[in-house]
């Protein structure tokens, strides 16, 4: 039977057909997933030696994009942007405020560290061109910037909706509009949108939270239809229970933290990293397939629910 790198390469060759009569459909489907001309849609495919001495095609993660994020002054969007750029993408990291707050950006590395409020489309503006000018045109967009508001719901009033809204939902609808013509210019980009398990269910005190969620989880699939036929994946990701400071007061243990989740199946708060592996996947190649896809990074939080009284059941699950 041929070696995996051998089998690739053949793939890859005119005399395709050929070989793939000597394969099975599975490993035909394997071998094609992982070599296959789907991964490569930037045209930036790498060689390198495997560990047997052949060199095979690897995906190229998002070395040399360049990529937006925004809300990347804390949590979530600052380990997003920071991934980023270790993987050698060439990060603009965003936020509303930027004065006095260290850059998510290493030192060394190309990115920009740049003020950009997601309401504001002049601000948009300037990112996008800016990105351009500098370095050609995004490929990667993370809409990550958020904002959280608990009241009751007959509480709630109509202008707090509204600055929910307004950031959560039509902070990333701007973005999209903004960014989606470079790539589509181009033929390709990924851009991820950071929902909420919120955004799959609903949490007592956050009606406006949640309404902005749902829209963005909606708005999700919507751009991924509109906007798959250009080259651009739209995905989204669910997080839940991740410590960052919208969710945790600056005083809390990790262990206090943590308790809080300790009836969900992995029994812990999630670390913003942990997110930030997630977008790593669905910004590079490696997610050559999927558009509209939701990816829950929640430790499990919404997989269900234990009873007690039934076979299975962790001693952590209540009566
Ligand atoms: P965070 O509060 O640490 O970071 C949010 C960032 O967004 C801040 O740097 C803030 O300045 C920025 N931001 C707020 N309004 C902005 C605007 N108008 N323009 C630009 N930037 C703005 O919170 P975290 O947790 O890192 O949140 C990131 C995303 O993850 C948010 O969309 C949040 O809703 C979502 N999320 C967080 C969860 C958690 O457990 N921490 C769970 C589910 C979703």
């Amino acid at each position: 039977m041929a070696k995996r790198s051998d089998a690739a390469a053949r793939i890859c060759s005119a005399e395709a057909g050929r070989v793939i009569s000597s394969l099975s459909l599975g490993q035909y489907l394997a071998t094609k997933i992982q070599f296959g001309r789907y991964a490569l849609a930037e045209g930036q495919a790498s060689t390198g030696a495997h560990g047997d001495g052949h060199q095979v095609r690897r995906f190229n993660m998002v070395d040399g994009r360049v990529a937006i994020v925004t809300g990347a002054a804390s949590g979530m969007g600052k380990a997003i942007a920071a991934r980023l750029d270790r993987e050698g993408a060439i990060v603009i990291a965003t936020d509303r405020t930027i004065d006095g707050i260290a850059s998510p950006i290493g030192t060394g590395s190309h990115g920009l560290f740049e003020k950009l409020d997601v309401t504001n489309q002049d601000d948009w503006s300037r990112v996008a061109e800016l990105a351009n000018a500098r370095f050609g045109p995004p490929s990667i967009l993370v809409n990550n910037a958020g904002i959280l508001h608990f009241s009751a719901l007959l509480e709630t009033t109509t202008e707090q909706l509204r600055a929910i809204i307004d950031v959560n939902l039509i902070g990333a609808f701007i973005g999209i509009r903004t960014i989606a013509p470079f790539m589509a210019a181009k033929g390709s980009g990924s851009i991820v949108n950071i929902c909420s398990i919120d955004a799959t269910k609903a949490t007592n005190g956050a009606s406006a939270y949640v309404a902005s969620k749902w829209g963005l989880r909606g708005l999700t699939k919507a751009a991924a239809l509109e906007l798959g036929p250009l080259g651009i994946r739209v995905n989204a990701i669910h997080p839940g229970g991740i410590s960052t400071p919208m969710v945790r007061d600056a005083a809390m243990t990790d262990e206090a933290f943590d308790a809080i989740y300790h009836d969900i199946p992995l029994q812990r708060a999630g670390l913003p990293e942990e997110v930030a592996e997630a977008v790593l996947y669905l910004a590079s190649d490696r997610s050559s397939y999927c558009a509209g896809t939701e990816i829950l990074v929640d430790g499990g939080a919404t997989a269900g629910k234990y009873y007690a009284q039934l076979p299975g059941a962790p001693p952590f699950a209540s009566p």
